[in-house]
């Protein structure tokens, strides 16, 4: 039999960029196939129990990655728990239950003018957002800050998030488990910022935040009533601006949702 040929390094660079390794984080290079020889860690001996403060959520640093429905409950609860937004990082800097964390390089939690009156969401940090710990930040960013110039809005008059804190490995699609888990914190995260209006960035963000199976084609551009638990805010879906790099015909239906976001800002201003 004749040997298959070794890869060439194109070929190594393209297996590697599928795998979602498409950055490079340090200046010396590390061995992942040498930690494979490693020793394991020594069995964990059992913590003596400590009492737990009452709104500590169950899921925390140096825990086991819990079932689902676990992390689900425990961001809820701890979601709750947190009184102001520099709270809800810190509980989310120490949440262990997604898995995403452990991939991601850091937490993307937002960016903006917490004070703003608009709020637009996205689904989940790609490369960029994951490398500098804002969202936004990449091409499709850089298409969102010119839809929210085109009427009059930058990152000191609106405030930008995403349902998904941390990147998904090779900015693979959520898994609907990752998301239920994510849910309770942007939720929070909502109700904190407490906005006018909520804009909700491509089909993800909206069907999970408004809570319909409808895809964008057909919720773009129609307002929604959205409850913060507080109160209730209108929330226009629009085009994920990443879409509209794909397919900038749609640019001309994005025009029409920003100007329909202004005049709703317009008819609401005090
Ligand atoms: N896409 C998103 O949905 N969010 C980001 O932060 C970047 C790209």
């Amino acid at each position: 039999m004749i040997p298959e040929p070794a890869p060439t390094v194109r070929e190594l660079l393209a297996f590697y960029l599928e795998a979602g390794v498409d950055c490079a984080l340090a200046e010396e290079p590390i061995d992942r196939l040498a930690e494979i020889d490693a020793p394991p860690p020594s069995p964990r001996t059992p913590p003596v129990e400590a009492p737990r403060p009452v709104a500590a959520p169950a899921v925390m640093r140096g825990e086991a990655a819990p079932a689902p429905d676990v992390a689900i409950a425990s961001a809820r609860e701890a979601a709750r728990t947190a009184p102001t937004l520099e709270a809800l990082r810190e509980l989310m800097q120490g949440f262990e239950g997604c898995a995403l964390k452990h991939t991601a390089t850091r937490l993307v939690f937002a960016d903006g003018n917490p004070q703003a009156r608009i709020m637009f969401v996205g689904e989940a940090p790609g490369r960029d957002e994951d490398i500098e710990g804002l969202p936004f930040v990449g091409r499709s960013g850089k298409l969102l800050d010119l839809m929210i110039g085109a009427i009059g809005l930058n990152r000191t008059t609106a405030y930008i998030a995403n349902v998904i804190p941390w990147r998904p490995p090779g900015n693979r699609t959520p898994t609907p488990q990752e998301t239920q888990i994510c849910l309770p914190f942007i939720q929070r995260h909502i109700e904190l910022v407490n906005p006018d209006v909520l804009v909700t960035l491509g089909n993800p963000s909206t069907q999970t935040l408004l809570g319909t199976r409808e895809g964008i084609m057909r919720t773009r551009g129609r307002w929604f009533d959205y409850d913060t638990g507080g109160r209730t805010i209108r929330a226009l879906p629009t085009f994920h601006p990443a879409y509209l790099l794909r397919s900038p015909s749609y640019k001309r239906l994005a025009w029409q949702d920003l100007r329909s976001i202004a005049k709703a800002l317009a008819e609401r201003a005090v």
